[in-house]
């Protein structure tokens, strides 16, 4: 027909001219839209007679698909060619990638120095009740001692550890003498902070059962820890201390330089000979086996290692500060 061959030729010139995907839509309107010229053809086809229908329609289909297919082809034209081409020779931009915390850092660090000294590494719960977390320690109930560990209590009455010690009943009675084994863990406690102590921190609790332990094999493991983490003799002074779960008690401290140049002596890691009564609790006869155990305050580990003043920077979630590991 004369008149889609028009119709077709008018179209194309049209859709040549077109620059912006608002005139497409306008144009696909104009010739494809519910009252567009192409259904208004095919409402035509209505008045002709039978023998015309059939061709007509042939080719008023073909018309249609043929101005469908060139508005796709200009849409897509149009995208492309508003799509800014950059300079393709600039080096590509490299995408930040994470790292593990300082403190998982030097948990790893620490662990594997314990590995090297024969001890087996045993991960620590979070929530504990109260039998593991004061009664097997000798803290029975009343206990004065109990109350800077006394901290959140669920209503199933279990807590969020403030200590790692709520691990040394289940080793001994899951381990048979001599064993040894350390078990880094998350600890909670309620603490007004400051630069030295936080809410949330770690320890890396030690247990060491065997017929001979002693007192200075204990300080030997914990100075041979200190120099080989430090990386030099870490100057350090013993002083007792108490915990109802050990028997004598002491606490290992070691110097931190202040920023002005001044020393000061900071508690590291507490620890002692294991109480006889902790032993009972487990089944393990005091009167064979001998123990120590202790806690290393491993925040604080890893704040003398770097120069950290602040014990709050760790969880702060401050880039500058995490970027610098
Ligand atoms: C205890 O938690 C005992 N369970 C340690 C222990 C284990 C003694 C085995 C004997 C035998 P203490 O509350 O002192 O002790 O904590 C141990 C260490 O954890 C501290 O020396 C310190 O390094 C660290 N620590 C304690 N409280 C905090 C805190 N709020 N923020 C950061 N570090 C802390």
């Amino acid at each position: 027909m004369k008149e889609l061959e028009t119709l077709k030729k008018e179209f194309e010139t049209n859709i040549k001219e077109i620059k912006t995907e608002r005139e497409v839509d306008d144009i696909y309107l104009k010739y494809l839209g519910k009252r567009g010229i192409v259904n208004k053809l095919l409402a035509k086809l209505a008045t002709l007679p039978s023998g015309d229908k059939k061709v007509a329609g042939t080719e008023i289909n073909n018309l249609k698909k043929g101005i469908q297919r060139l508005i796709e082809n200009k849409k897509l034209l149009l995208t492309t060619e508003n799509i800014e081409i950059g300079d393709l020779t600039l080096p590509g931009i490299k995408p930040q990638i994470g790292h593990t915390h300082p403190i998982t850092q030097m948990k790893k660090y620490a662990e594997d120095i314990f590995l090297t000294m024969g001890f087996e590494v045993v991960d620590s719960v979070e929530v504990d009740n109260d039998f593991n977390h004061f009664e097997t320690l000798n803290f029975p109930k009343g206990h004065p001692a109990r109350d800077m560990w006394d901290t959140f209590w669920t209503k199933e009455y279990l807590l969020p550890i403030a200590h790692t010690s709520t691990m040394q009943h289940r080793l001994l009675k899951t381990r048979k003498p001599p064993f040894r084994a350390i078990i880094p863990g998350k600890c909670f406690r309620h603490e007004a902070t400051d630069t030295v102590h936080e809410h949330t921190f770690y320890q890396i609790e030690g247990m060491y059962v065997s017929k001979t332990a002693s007192l200075a094999e204990l300080i030997g493991v914990l100075e041979s820890f200190v120099y080989t983490y430090y990386g030099y003799k870490i100057p350090y002074k013993i002083q007792p201390t108490y915990f109802p779960f050990v028997e004598p008690g002491l606490e290992m401290l070691v110097e931190h330089k202040l920023k002005n140049g001044q020393k000061k002596w900071l508690e590291l890691i507490p620890a002692g000979m294991i109480h006889p009564n902790v032993f009972k609790m487990a089944g393990v006869d005091p009167n064979i086996y001998k123990g120590f155990a202790w806690a290393i305050g491993l925040d604080r580990l890893v704040m003398l290692k770097y120069g950290i003043s602040d014990i709050r920077d760790f969880h702060k979630g401050d880039l500058r500060f995490l970027q610098q590991f």
